[in-house]
């Protein structure tokens, strides 16, 4: 059957049942509220459960977390650090074209460990260098000025510094700086002890980032692609064929960014852009069996799904438009359409998944990946800028579909359709939360501990052990209470 013949018999009266009957047999789409998993045996501990997972058909992560492509979360320091934790970022697309190439193509450059952009400047006054490094527990600190690394500081040098306010560049003392070549070297060298940061300059002399005595220690699992760079995805529209072969050839997944990814219009376009392109293809947003049926109908290569509708922490697209399909609920829906399909592509939960307990429920309800936005707003590495409000420090973070964001989009990309005006997002202020090195490795450990709970090793152990138990829903309706 030819998809337009599918969609007007789709659009056809209903006859059934009466309105009433359509309205009583309303869908239990359940959310990450409404149930908690059942503690079982834990077969191992904490520590031993293995996270690792698939993003994508050709994707593995080594934590099964995915930043959202949104403008206040993923540019090039959050899509680096989610690498280096071992889980994925997808750079958003409210941006120009070339503008995204070039955060992806960075990724890519970036040695597979973390450097910090901690230096201090000639110019600065002394006592500010010293507040640097105590602040950062450090002895030592490169000084840098217009991308030329000058030397280091130290507590030690700094001691001449009797007022405060002489410029750092006095107290500079010469010491290595290494290639981005040799961070292995590096990483070594830190090691020997001695000093506590080493300047990372580019190939041409360029100062590239700080590594860290203690981030060495600090065991990263980065994931990496066979030619041992870091994973990096990208978002893009269904509609931008031009900007998805910009992106292809350095990327390793394509995602797909729209609201409705269920219709007509979109899945013949995706199907075209996913046929042109070498990276694996997410697709999405979908949020119910039929959808998914009908995405691996018309989408040959479709390398993952990214599940939810209107679930986000700042979606008003239920308010709106009166439509949801809750993130786990569709999950669940999403994961069994595949098995009926006999299909193996992962399922990646997006919408709503406030902290790794809501991560755990949605792993067992089916899904691969988890996808987190308000999660990873708050953080240093999220692309909007800290703000102070009444003295505390926060982090702007807004839905794509908010009045802002969507402005942004149409002033910056010509390819955008302007197929809906109404928004579906609010912006906000969300508390900051420090580095997202430290969030999500809390994340994970916590997950670890929820997989424990359940009684499994393994995501793929979650699968099959995993128990739900629902809360007041299901025993309001066990005890035939009507509001339900
Ligand atoms: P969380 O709950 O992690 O959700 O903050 C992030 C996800 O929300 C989706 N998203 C939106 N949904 N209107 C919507 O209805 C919007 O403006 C909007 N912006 C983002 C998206 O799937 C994201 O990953």
């Amino acid at each position: 059957m030819r998809l337009s013949e599918r969609f007007a018999r789709e659009g056809g009266v209903e006859t059934v049942a009466t309105f009433r009957e359509k309205l009583l047999g309303a869908a239990r789409a359940l959310g990450f509220d409404d149930v908690y998993l059942l503690p079982s045996m834990a077969p191992a501990e904490p520590s031993a459960v293995d996270l690792s997972t698939r993003f994508t058909v050709n994707v593995r992560l080594a934590a099964p977390l995915a930043s959202s492509p949104m403008d206040t979360v993923t540019e090039f320091e959050m899509a680096v650090a989610m690498a280096l934790l071992g889980g994925i970022g997808v750079v958003h697309r409210n941006m120009e074209r070339e503008r995204q190439v070039e955060v992806v193509r960075r990724v890519k450059e970036h040695p597979p460990t973390r450097l910090r952009s901690l230096y201090a400047e000639p110019g600065e006054p002394c006592a500010n260098a010293l507040a640097r490094l105590r602040d950062s527990k450090l002895r030592d600190l490169p000084v840098v000025e217009g991308g030329a690394v000058l030397g280091y500081v130290s507590f030690e040098s700094l001691r001449e510094c009797s007022d405060g306010l002489e410029p750092v560049g006095r107290f500079v003392r010469p010491a290595e700086v290494a290639d981005v070549s040799e961070i292995g070297e590096a990483r070594s060298r830190l090691m020997r002890g001695g000093r506590d940061t080493i300047a990372v300059v580019s190939g041409g002399g360029a100062y590239l980032g700080t590594l860290v005595y203690q981030d060495v220690l600090d065991e990263l699992t980065p994931v990496l692609d066979r030619d041992g760079r870091l994973l990096v995805a990208a978002a893009v529209s269904p509609f931008d064929v031009g900007r998805a072969k910009s992106l292809d050839r350095y990327v390793d997944a394509l995602v797909s960014d729209v609201a409705h990814f269920h219709s007509a219009e979109v899945l013949r376009n995706a199907r075209r852009l996913a046929s042109e392109i070498s990276a694996d293809f997410v697709a999405g947003n979908v949020g119910t069996e039929e959808a998914v049926e009908d995405v691996v109908a018309y989408v040959e290569r479709v390398g993952g799904l990214r599940v939810g509708i209107g679930g986000g922490s700042i979606c008003t697209t239920p308010r709106v438009t009166g439509a949801y399909a809750p993130t786990l609920w569709a999950v669940a829906s999403a994961r069994d359409a595949l098995e009926k399909l006999g299909v193996k592509v992962p399922v990646i939960a997006d919408g709503g998944v406030r902290g790794p307990g809501d991560a755990v429920k949605a792993l067992a309800a089916g899904a691969s990946a988890v996808m987190l936005g308000r999660a990873l707003a708050g953080t240093d590495e999220a692309s909007a800028p800290l703000v102070v409000v009444g003295g505390r420090p926060y982090k702007p973070y807004r839905g794509m579909a908010s009045p802002g964001a969507m402005e942004k989009r149409f002033a910056v990309d010509r390819y955008s359709r302007v197929a809906k005006r109404v928004p579906e997002g609010v912006e906000g202020l969300v508390p900051y939360r420090g580095s997202v090195y430290s969030v999500v490795r809390d994340m994970v450990e916590a997950m670890r501990a929820g997989l424990g709970y359940a009684g499994a090793r393994s995501i793929e152990e979650l699968w099959t052990k995993a128990k739900f138990a629902a809360t007041a829903w299901r025993a309001a309706e066990d005890l035939g209470d009507a509001r339900y």
